[in-house]
C-alpha cells in the first residue's frame, strides 16, 4: 500500500492548483447538514471524485465536495457530505480528508453530525455541542504502523474537545438564543438503528447522544495536533420505552431544522477565532 503521507501529498498539490488559502478551520457537514456551505464565500469547489485518494460519498444528501473559501472573513476548508464506515470504507479511507484539510494548514476541526438523542431532556432539531465521547467503532484509524510525521503513536484524550471552543460556543448560542446542550457522543457503526436493549445499555453508559460518525474524524484531528469543537442535531429520540420506528424523510427534516440553528452559530463561533 502506498505511504499515507505520500497520499496526503499527492492531495494537497491536487487541491492547491485550484485554492492557495491556509484554512484556518477545517468543517465537516454531516447527513442533511451541507446547508452551511451556501455561506461560504467559495473560492474553489472539488467533486471528491476528482481528489487523489479521496473515497466517493454514497450517503444520502451528501453532496462529496470539498469547498475551500472564506467564511466571515476566515479562510476555511469545508467537506460537503462525509465517509461512513457503515459504507464499507476503513477508517483509514473515512479519515483522509481530514489529513488533507490538517496538512492544507488547518489547526481546528469542526465536526458535525446528525444523532440519535439518547438522554430524556433533549427533543428532535435540538443541538448539543460535544464534550466527550465513547468508541463503540469494530476498528480504529489510527491502527497500524504509526507515521511519526503525522503524529504520536498514543494520542491523549484527556481533551479531545477543546475546553475553551466549547466555552465559546456556549456563550455565542447564549447571545444569540440558541438553545446549546453539552453532551456526550457514543459512536456505533450502523447501518442499522440501534435496539431498545441497546439504546438502554448506551444510556447506562453515559451517552447522551448516539451517531454513526465523527469519533473517527476526531481521533484522527487529535492525532494530528488539531483542536477539536463537535456538534450534533437531534434526528430521532431514542427512548427505549417509548422507541418509533424512524423514517429517514423525518431525520431528514430534522437535521435540516437543527441545521438552521448550526448555520447561524458556526459562523458567529469562526468570526471570533
Ligand atoms: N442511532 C445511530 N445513529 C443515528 C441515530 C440513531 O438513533 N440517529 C441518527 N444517527
Amino acid at each position: 500500500m502506498q505511504n499515507l503521507s505520500i497520499q496526503i501529498e499527492d492531495a494537497v498539490k491536487y487541491v492547491r492548483q485550484f485554492w492557495q488559502g491556509t484554512p484556518k478551520v477545517g468543517l465537516i457537514l454531516g447527513t442533511g447538514l451541507g446547508g452551511l456551505a451556501e455561506q461560504i464565500d467559495q473560492q474553489a469547489s472539488i467533486p471528491y471524485s476528482e481528489i487523489p485518494h479521496f473515497p466517493v460519498s454514497t450517503a444520502p444528501s451528501h453532496a462529496g465536495r470539498l469547498v475551500c473559501g472564506l467564511l466571515r472573513g476566515k479562510p476555511i476548508v469545508a467537506m460537503e457530505g462525509r465517509f461512513h464506515y457503515y459504507e464499507g470504507y476503513d477508517l483509514k479511507q473515512v479519515t483522509f480528508p481530514v489529513r488533507v484539510m490538517r496538512a492544507l494548514g488547518a489547526d481546528v476541526l469542526f465536526v458535525t453530525n446528525a444523532a440519535g438523542g439518547i438522554n430524556p431532556q433533549l427533543d428532535l432539531a435540538d443541538l448539543v455541542v460535544i464534550e466527550d465521547h465513547i468508541n463503540l467503532l469494530p476498528d480504529n484509524p489510527l491502527r497500524g504502523v504509526n507515521d511519526d510525521r503525522l503524529g504520536p503513536r498514543w494520542p491523549d484524550l484527556c481533551e479531545p474537545y477543546s475546553k475553551s471552543l466549547i466555552q465559546i460556543a456556549r456563550t455565542t448560542a447564549l447571545s444569540v438564543g440558541i438553545h446549546l446542550h453539552k453532551g456526550v457522543f457514543v459512536a456505533v457503526s450502523g447501518p442499522n438503528l440501534e435496539t431498545r436493549a441497546e439504546y438502554r445499555m448506551l444510556k447506562q453508559m453515559g451517552a447522551d447522544v448516539v451517531g454513526m460518525s465523527t469519533v473517527p474524524e476526531v481521533l484522527v484531528a487529535i492525532h494530528g495536533g488539531m483542536k477539536v469543537l463537535g456538534f450534533s442535531v437531534v434526528t430521532d429520540i431514542c427512548l427505549p420505552d417509548h422507541l418509533e420506528p424512524v423514517e429517514v424523510p423525518k431525520i431528514l427534516a430534522n437535521a435540516a431544522k437543527g441545521g438552521e440553528k448550526l448555520a447561524k452559530l458556526i459562523p458567529l463561533i469562526i468570526e471570533q477565532l
